[in-house]
């Protein structure tokens, strides 16, 4: 879908908090069967940040939230809407963006969760472009944000080295110029395909066929090896139709942001592609998987640098439990 509307969106300001803590590869060594270099090669995961009981994904996404306003010069009471994307939050009712609302002080802002897991904050983002562009908002704040780290049962190697904990955020304003923001966008998902990767928190959410599997209630079940197969085809078919839709080449994108679930997904993206590895974002080493997190991290991460140039696309890519997947591309 391309941008139909007669004016523009613009990433006002960024911000991430993530939990002091930070968990190596090394140290998982001592609490679950399995090894740095196991890890490292499979997956590009060095260390990922591990909350602690005070943190949690309310005051991680406040905190992210907070500074993604201060860097954009919006005040709290200025946002029509906050949405916040998670899988893991504390409580269902009420929202955890109700709450951050409260605590930022963002009056009468519209506040809801989305559950879309990985895709969730780039699903975000994409509506809140489609809310600005069409005149139904002004200011929009997305926060991608998740405490991963306590659904994973921690003696399920091939679950518990991916997750990290941590927030990310980002302000949409409205702009003049309808050639800032979303070009083009897709958001997906295959229901058929849930029992991938889920939470079961009874007896009776586990699905007929899955039984066997030494399901620990309460934590996070994933059939690694047909997520990666689905992901690896999923980002490159997002990343060619969105440069085919938007004629754009290559080397026109400034910057690939992927979620970053795992390098080797990423990477077959690259050589397939044939895109400039320079230009394709990796922060999974410090991170691991933060799930809606990942995205806005990344995003943080660049304008933090003074890496994102005004004018230039970048095209963000996304997949995860539901299944869903999502890609967006952006002119900055
Ligand atoms: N340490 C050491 N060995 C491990 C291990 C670990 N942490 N996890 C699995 N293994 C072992 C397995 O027991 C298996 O051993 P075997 O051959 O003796 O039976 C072997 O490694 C291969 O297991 P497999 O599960 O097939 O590994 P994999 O190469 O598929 O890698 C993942 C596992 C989870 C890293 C990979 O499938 C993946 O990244 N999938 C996508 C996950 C994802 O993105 N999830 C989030 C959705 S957004």
């Amino acid at each position: 879908m391309s941008a139909p509307f007669g004016r523009g969106v613009r990433i006002a300001g960024t911000g991430r908090a993530v939990p002091a803590c930070v968990l190596t590869n090394k140290e998982l060594e001592k609490i679950v069967d399995t090894s740095d270099e196991w890890i490292a090669q499979r997956t590009g995961i060095r260390a990922r940040h591990k909350a602690n009981d005070s943190e949690t994904v309310f005051s991680l996404g406040r905190d992210a939230l907070l500074k993604a306003l201060e860097r954009s010069g919006v005040k709290a009471d200025e946002l029509d809407m906050i949405i916040v994307a998670s899988v893991s939050g504390e409580m269902i009712c009420p929202s955890t963006a109700a709450r951050i609302s409260e605590a930022v002080g963002a009056g009468e802002a519209a506040v809801f969760d989305l559950a879309a897991a990985c895709s969730g904050f780039l699903y975000g983002m994409n509506m809140a472009d489609t809310m600005i562009r069409c005149g139904r908002a002004e200011k929009i704040a997305v926060i991608g944000v998740e405490v991963l780290t306590r659904l994973v049962d921690w003696g399920d190697r091939s679950v518990s080295i991916i997750f990290g904990d941590g927030a990310g955020a980002a302000v949409f304003v409205a702009d003049a110029d309808p050639k800032k923001g979303c070009q083009y966008q897709e958001m997906h998902g295959d229901g058929r395909l849930w029992r991938t990767l889920y939470h079961p928190r009874l007896d009776r959410d586990v699905p007929a066929g899955d039984e066997a599997n030494p399901i620990r209630l309460g934590h996070l079940r994933m059939h690694g090896r047909e997520i990666y197969k689905f992901a690896v085809t999923r980002f490159q078919e997002a990343i060619r139709d969105a440069l085919e839709r938007t004629g754009l080449s290559v080397g026109d994108v400034q910057h690939y942001i992927c979620h970053q679930s795992n390098q080797r997904i990423i990477e077959s993206a690259i050589e397939k592609l044939k895109l400039p590895a320079e230009r394709v974002y990796i922060n999974i080493d410090r991170y691991g998987n933060t799930s809606a997190a990942s995205i806005p991290i990344c995003l943080d991460e660049l304008f933090e640098a003074g890496r994102i140039e005004s004018g230039k696309p970048i095209i963000l890519v996304a997949f995860g439990a539901g299944v869903t997947w999502a890609s967006c591309v952006w002119n900055t």
